[in-house]
């Protein structure tokens, strides 16, 4: 007989911080408190596996026992990185969870952070039971996305580096949440151009209904109202541990 896995660690690695927890998969939440260590500088590979060791250890949940899910701000292919906006270029064609696997000492899983928060919400939160389209995009260092269709996840969107039209840039370079604190922009003016990326996301995909996740996303009401949409706009209900959870539930997947 087998017995059902209720618990797992989630780690998301994000572009300025490292969190963790022990997630309750039967409820979608936290078992733990939830522990935050810096994204080190640079984020090179062996100086990001030191800093989840630390979150391990600090859960005190270093034993393989317990299933183990890593997400990462990258495209995550069979297991390698294949960018790297907000970390070392080196990840870029890298073996990554491999080398989690072999720094840790344990099989994990591994995957793209802003989908794995898709997954979370799927499961636990806004995104449960809808049907059609749903984009969840996280507004923190970089803007990530997770599309999921009738809950379905289509991995690897990354629909911040959508190029904006007749511009230079990509939009995650002008509208993520870490542009609002670099340039100081008031909610009226990040919601300005929050407008124009979620109306071009809107017209290229009609989606059912928009999730925003991240840190961010518990000021949800000084800037979602802003926005006219013909697609409901909805704060993510996990909010920025939607990526634990996420990780945690794809472990056992
Ligand atoms: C990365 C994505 C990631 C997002 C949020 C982007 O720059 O390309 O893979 O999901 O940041 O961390």
């Amino acid at each position: 007989m087998t017995t059902k896995v209720t618990r797992a660690v989630g780690v998301d690695i994000g572009g300025t911080g490292i969190k963790g927890a022990l997630v309750d998969l039967e409820a979608g939440g936290l078992l733990s408190e939830r522990v935050k260590v810096p994204t080190p500088h640079g984020a090179e590979p062996d100086d990001v596996l030191a800093a989840v060791r630390v979150v391990l250890a600090t859960l005190g949940v270093t034993d393989a026992d317990i299933p183990l899910g890593v997400a990462f701000p990258a495209i995550v292919k069979h297991g390698k990185t294949l960018s790297a906006a907000n970390v070392a270029d080196t990840w870029i064609g890298f073996d990554a969870e491999h080398f989690f696997e072999q720094g840790l000492g344990r099989e994990i899983h591994f995957a793209n952070d802003a989908d794995v928060a898709g997954v979370a919400e799927a499961r636990f939160g806004a995104a449960r039971n809808v049907e059609g389209l749903v984009l969840l995009t996280t507004l923190g260092t970089g803007i990530g996305s997770a599309m999921l269709h009738n809950g379905q996840l289509i991995p690897n969107s990354e629909l911040g580096h959508l190029p904006r039209p007749n511009r230079s840039t990509d939009f995650e370079a002008w509208a993520a949440y870490s542009v609002v604190e670099r340039e100081e922009l008031s909610w009226k003016k990040w919601a300005h151009r929050l407008q124009e990326y979620y109306s071009y996301l809107e017209f290229l995909l009609s989606p059912d209904l928009f999730i925003v996740g991240g840190g961010i996303s518990k000021s949800a009401d000084q800037y979602l109202p802003l926005l006219e949409l013909r697609t409901p706009i909805v704060p993510a209900v996990h909010r920025n541990n939607a990526g634990i959870i996420g990780a945690a539930a794809l472990a056992v997947a």
